[in-house]
């Protein structure tokens, strides 16, 4: 297990109105991929960003993009969000009546599948699709906004899901998101996470700030 983890941005905590520069700032920065939070304000109650906006950014940089879409019903939106240059489509199960299905089309279109576990949700929706997983992003916080504390009964279940992955000899990563920060950054890792999504303890601080920011997440 690598020992230093992934770091994915969370854009969301970033400036809005230069989005552009943010993204080239945070690839410079040391940052592995561009975390984008869609939100629909249905599924979760925040509205955030479209495939045309993802589609605009993508050229900023080089490093994957990884779209979480907290979107429902979420398979009309696949195909968009691929087309616009997503790398990773990570869907939350509750987001559409039939989770492997989605999973498989999200490959058919040639993206790595994510699935997304929320605080309540239960461990058991892995059990059957688990081998069709390219990612499992467990979420520390309730969906919706940046910016709130880490729930500690998360690493229990990073724990968890570590050895589901390692029982079935799975490479699939496993990224937790919400509340991340230096302090807590290498109880995730040593609880299993290989990537970690941040987005208040990258951007804090500007533009200056962000490559300290990252080398702290991925050192601490
Ligand atoms: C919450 C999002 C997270 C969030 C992380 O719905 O999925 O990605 O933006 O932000 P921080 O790191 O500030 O908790
Ligand atoms: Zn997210």
């Amino acid at each position: 297990m690598p020992t230093s983890p992934l770091i994915c941005p969370s854009i969301l905590a970033s400036d809005f109105a230069r989005l552009g520069q943010e993204i080239t700032a945070i690839e410079t920065a040391g940052a592995d991929w561009v975390h984008v939070d869609v939100m629909d304000g249905h599924f979760v109650p925040n509205i955030t960003i479209g495939p045309d906006v993802v589609k605009a950014l993508r050229p900023h940089a080089k490093i994957p993009f990884d779209v979480h879409l907290m979107v429902a019903p979420v398979d009309p939106w696949l195909e968009a969000y691929r087309d616009a240059g997503a790398d990773y489509l990570t869907v939350h199960p509750e987001s559409g009546p039939h989770l492997h299905r989605t999973l498989k089309r999200i490959r058919e279109l040639g993206a790595k599948a994510g699935v997304v576990l929320n605080p309540a949700t239960p461990l058991s929706v892995l059990d059957w699709v688990i081998e069709d997983v390219d990612l499992v992003l467990i979420m520390s916080v309730n969906p919706g906004f940046g910016g709130q504390g880490f729930i500690p009964s998360s690493l229990r279940k990073i724990e968890a899901v570590r050895g589901m992955l390692d029982r079935i000899g799975s490479p699939a990563h496993l990224q937790v998101d919400g509340g991340v920060n230096a302090a807590n950054a290498r109880t995730c890792v040593d609880a299993g996470a290989t990537a970690l999504v941040a987005g208040t303890a990258v951007f804090k601080g500007g533009a200056d700030a962000y490559a300290a920011n990252i080398r702290a997440l991925k050192g601490a």
